[in-house]
């Protein structure tokens, strides 16, 4: 019995320079590369769901162009649902622009067709809402959007994991639609509106955001730290493995929130879902791109056997 996920939002094409280190305000620097790749925060998590082995439905919307089809295609091969993605002749497909180095990157992003991801167009995907058993859903398309989808999933008792990236004003009344939240650490901070520094801050913070949401699961991803969440008012961490040989850390936030929203599909206990999903990121980084990384079901369970 496959777990059946619906995706609502981004996709784009990729245009990833390979630097050695990131350029100075002003500076003209040599890129030893430049890959024109499929991406989206969206697009990622659904690739990240779909190889692990979920039947994936992906809402989003591309522009009338050659950008548009190649992602489609994409998609097609990873075998998901690309029914629900709208075809707009009014934009652009969206673009990211990235500046990648071994152990960064730098991302501008431009929206294009993905704005054109209307309440409108989620609404009319009933299909969708019937059949899903989690809803994941990012911030790189339009808030009013994104909060659509996760009131239709609301109505249909279909789970919702809202990964905010990147970070935006949400409102009490959306925070209270998401089942559970995970912000990585930069993110997290931008919510609470104050800055972090130490690990004794973040876990204060992260108390009291649970105190505050207390319907709610707050998983805080972090890195190579792995993803802390807090139970009965004590920090849970549950750590990544060490000496990954990191290759390039683009979509490894989508890798597991992908592996995330498949585990808590399939209805594990959290320490398991965790577990999978911080392996399964830490899998991610080990190649190049954001969804050529994408582990499959097996390469994360091999990983997982290794920890016991
Ligand atoms: O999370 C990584 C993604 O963010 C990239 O694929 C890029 O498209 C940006 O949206
Ligand atoms: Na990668």
């Amino acid at each position: 019995n496959k777990p059946n996920i619906a995706v609502v939002g981004s996709l784009n094409m990729d245009l990833v320079v390979t630097v050695d280190r990131m350029p100075k305000i002003g500076e003209t620097l040599p890129g030893e590369s430049l890959k024109i790749i499929p991406g989206g925060k969206g697009a990622n998590q659904a690739i990240s769901c779909a190889k692990l082995g979920a039947d994936v439905s992906m809402i989003g919307a591309l522009g009338h162009d050659a950008f548009g089809e190649q992602i489609l295609t994409q998609l097609n091969n990873h075998h998901m649902t690309t029914d629900y993605i709208a075809i707009t002749k009014q934009a652009q497909t969206g673009t990211a622009t990235i500046l990648h180095t071994k152990e960064d990157n730098c991302i501008v992003a431009v929206p294009g067709a993905n704005d054109h991801c209307t309440s409108t167009w989620i609404t009319t995907q009933d299909a969708v809402w019937k059949q899903s058993d989690v809803l994941l859903v990012q911030l790189e398309i339009p808030i009013s959007s994104v909060q659509t989808a996760l009131e239709l999933a609301r109505l249909h008792q279909v789970k919702t994991i809202v990964n905010p990236a990147p970070a935006k004003p949400l409102s009490d009344e959306m925070l209270a639609l998401a089942d559970v939240f995970t912000p990585n650490e930069t993110e997290f901070e931008f919510y609470c509106q104050s800055t972090i520094t130490s690990e004794e801050e973040l876990f204060f913070h992260m108390k009291r955001w649970q105190q505050k949401y207390d319907q709610q699961l707050l998983i805080v991803t972090r890195g190579k730290h792995g993803v802390s969440y807090v139970a009965n008012n004590e920090i849970v961490t549950v750590h990544a493995p060490k000496n990954v040989a990191v290759v390039d850390t683009t979509g490894a936030g989508d890798c597991l929130n992908g592996a995330l929203a498949y585990a808590i599909a399939n209805d594990w206990e959290l320490q398991d879902c965790l577990v999978f999903a911080v392996e399964a990121a830490s899998l991610s980084v080990t190649k190049f791109g954001a969804q050529a990384g994408m582990p499959t079901l097996e390469e994360v369970q091999q990983r997982v056997a290794l920890r016991k």
